[in-house]
């Protein structure tokens, strides 16, 4: 994106409602529109935060040219289709979690996102808050020492919220658990295993097809870039490394192999190097 400031939509004023005045501060942002179906609720937003840009249509905001980029904060059964309407529209989108709810169409948003070359981000809240925040600067100054195992939990009593979370599967929302865990430590999940437990209400069990109010998983995690920085080896870890011009290559050196495009560099050579 270009340093040139940002016009902005933001579509969903329940939750939603808590960004206008972060988008209304922001130094980068030009300018702000509101949108949500429920008028009512657009008008008492735009009023509490003195926003003049309103509407109850966001096809229309996806229709002009006014608008760079839509942060969507509608419930969780649309995201998908929002955000792939957003990028479609040839603007910039985020979306609060989760990002979708089914693989196909996580897939589909990346593939969508590269095809149309604009940016694209799942706005995870866990990672700016206070406590995420002091647990990262003590692991940056290197108090945990070598990291070891990790454990994340989110609780949550959802009785009362909107129809679409009723019996909604936990590891349907699992960024807000997880999210801290890999944004800490700089990696990401490789493989899961998840089990359930405890059963809902019968009525509860329908929507989603789902049994379990509790979910729990073990993820193994690819390697760890800040370790790197500690000091620590990653098991088999792929590096390359420069050897000085005209110095001995061990690569070079060894049994005859032949020597790569890489070594035949005027200035030295870049071979990989197996950590253990
Ligand atoms: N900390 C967090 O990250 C956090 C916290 C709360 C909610 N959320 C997420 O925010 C989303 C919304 O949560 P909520 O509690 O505000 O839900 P909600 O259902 O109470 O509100 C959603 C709002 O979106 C509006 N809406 C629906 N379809 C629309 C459309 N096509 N155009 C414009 N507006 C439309 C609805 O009228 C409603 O006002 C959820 O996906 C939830 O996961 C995230």
């Amino acid at each position: 994106m270009s340093s040139a400031k940002i016009r902005v939509a933001l579509v969903g004023l329940e939750f939603g409602a808590e960004f206008a005045p972060i988008y209304l501060h922001h130094p980068d942002v030009e300018r702000l529109i509101i949108c949500d179906l429920d008028d009512s609720r657009v008008q008492h937003v735009g009023d509490r935060f003195d926003v003049a840009a309103r509407t109850t249509d966001l096809d229309a905001i996806l229709r002009s040219d006014e608008w760079d980029a839509v942060h969507l904060v509608t419930p969780v059964t649309m995201h998908a289709a929002h955000t792939l309407a957003v990028l479609e529209a040839g603007k910039h989108c985020t979306c609060t979690i989760p990002m979708a709810l089914e693989i196909e169409d996580l897939r589909g948003i990346i593939a969508t996102q590269r095809r149309v070359g604009k940016n694209y981000m799942m706005m995870e809240t866990a990672v700016y808050t206070r406590e995420f925040l002091y647990v990262n600067e003590l692991y940056k100054q290197g108090a945990f020492g070598r990291l070891t195992f990790l454990r994340g939990a989110h609780l949550q009593d959802m009785e009362g919220w909107p129809d679409y979370w009723r019996g909604f599967p936990p590891h349907k929302h699992i960024t807000h658990a997880l999210a801290p865990l890999l944004a800490l430590t700089g990696t990401r999940a490789t493989k899961v295993h998840c089990i359930g437990s405890g059963q809902l209400r019968e009525e509860l069990q329908r929507p989603y097809n789902n049994p379990f109010p509790l979910e729990t998983a073990i993820f193994r995690l690819a390697v760890c870039r800040r370790e790197r920085s500690f000091g620590l080896r990653e098991r088999s870890a792929v590096v390359w490394v420069r050897c000085p011009a005209g110095a001995a290559c061990p690569r070079r050196a060894s049994g005859g192999r032949k020597r790569s495009r890489m070594h035949a560099t005027r200035s030295g050579c870049t071979r990989p190097l197996l950590l253990r």
